[in-house]
């Protein structure tokens, strides 16, 4: 591959990623006895960064403008869109707070540290040689900041509320997409070593260890997204096809993440039986998505297949920046820039989710009660 090819895919895949967490939300959970949740923690990728880019060394920022249009105030704040993030959307719609803030912002309150924060790093991912590409903070890193993060908070309110704090809180988990990104398609680091069905086991099993991890700290309920439909990445279908006519959905990235999906499915539901008063729930970001891809006027989407930012078929990151055009509504588009998903198709995601994922964190088995 040219040099300067491997060079641009690495810069648009530092900012990278998709994907999606989970969750929750709307009216049943803030009426009365449901909103037992605490706080919003979260780990993962761009998908759910808040801004904690803006305080590394990365070129995976999202701090500049057109980034954040849409957001209250219409400020850049490192959000990888051009508003609200999933986890915003959950903390506000469980009544918790209207966004929720990145770990490494100078002066957190100690009423931010009691209802949560993100710590999770556009470019991330669960193998750790995807942020030596993008430079971003690895989630085995933001474990290390969710132990600083507990010590905090024990300081604040003290062992006892801490505790409580943390196994009410709804844990939010997304990640994935760059690890197959990065590793495996555009830059084959990973292939050498692992065929496709190896690479997704192996990322699997440090899906588990987080889990565990995450368990023994403390965390009781977790959410943890699947793959996006990777191959309608306006940047996958790019870089597959050369002439831009031909720019369609790369079937078997999405194929690698259906089966992804259904082996991770699995591994919850067998890590939630394991752990004692644990809800571990899957959440499918690939049916919604695809979804939006094939029906986008029932969203009220007119693009679904390049971003709103420049012409939207490589833009992402320091490429998506205040000099690049930018379409005017960015509600008739799915997707923001070459990655990332615009506030829309973020909004239509949590609806899905309310109707899928949240029984399954409100209703305990009576075995766990
Ligand atoms: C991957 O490699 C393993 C071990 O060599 C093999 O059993 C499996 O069939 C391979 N899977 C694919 C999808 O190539
Ligand atoms: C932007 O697009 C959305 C979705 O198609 C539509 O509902 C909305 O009215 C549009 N806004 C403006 C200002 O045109």
């Amino acid at each position: 591959m040219a040099p300067v090819l491997v060079f641009l895919i690495i810069l648009i895949h530092l900012c990278v990623i998709i994907f999606i967490p989970a969750g929750c939300c709307g009216s049943i959970l803030t009426s009365g006895k449901n909103s037992k949740f605490t706080a919003v923690l979260v780990f993962g990728d761009s998908t759910v960064d808040t801004g904690n880019n803006n305080y590394i060394v990365t070129v995976a920022k999202g701090d500049h403008p057109p980034y954040g249009r849409d957001f209250p105030g219409h400020i850049p704040t490192g959000r990888f869109s051009n508003g609200k993030l999933v986890p915003d959307f959950i903390a506000s719609f469980l009544g918790i707070k209207d966004t929720v803030p990145p770990f490494l912002e100078p002066g957190l309150s100690n009423k931010d540290l009691k209802t949560g924060v993100a710590f999770a790093s556009g470019g991330s991912g669960y193998d750790d040689l995807t942020t030596v590409v993008s430079g971003a903070i690895p989630v085995s890193q933001q474990l290390k900041y969710f132990k600083e993060y507990i010590q905090r908070l024990r300081n604040a309110v003290g062992d006892k509320d801490a505790e409580k704090i943390i196994a009410g809180a709804l844990v939010i988990i997304s990640a994935g997409t760059n690890d197959f990104i990065l590793n495996f398609y555009d830059i084959p680091t990973r292939r050498l070593e692992f065929n496709i069905s190896q690479y997704q086991d192996f990322l699997l099993a440090r899906i588990s260890d987080f889990v565990s991890e995450l368990y023994k700290l403390g965390c009781r309920k977790l959410v943890i997204a699947g793959l996006p439909p990777m191959g309608c990445l306006p940047i996958q279908m790019t870089l597959r096809f050369a002439e831009i006519k031909d720019r369609k959905c790369v079937e078997d990235e999405n194929m690698d993440a259906q089966i992804y999906n259904r082996k991770l499915a699995k591994l919850l539901s067998e890590r939630q039986a394991e752990l004692l008063q644990s809800k571990i729930v899957y959440a499918d970001a690939y049916e919604p998505l695809i979804d939006m891809i094939h029906h986008p006027q029932k969203y009220g989407f007119v693009d679904t297949d390049r971003g709103c930012c420049g012409k939207g078929y490589i833009e992402v990151g320091p490429l998506c920046n205040g000099i690049t055009r930018t379409c005017e509504n960015a509600s008739e588009y799915l997707f923001w820039d070459a990655i990332h998903p615009t506030e829309s198709a973020y909004y239509y995601l949590i609806k899905y989710l309310e109707k899928q994922v949240l029984p399954q964190l409100l209703f305990h088995p009576t075995s766990q009660t």
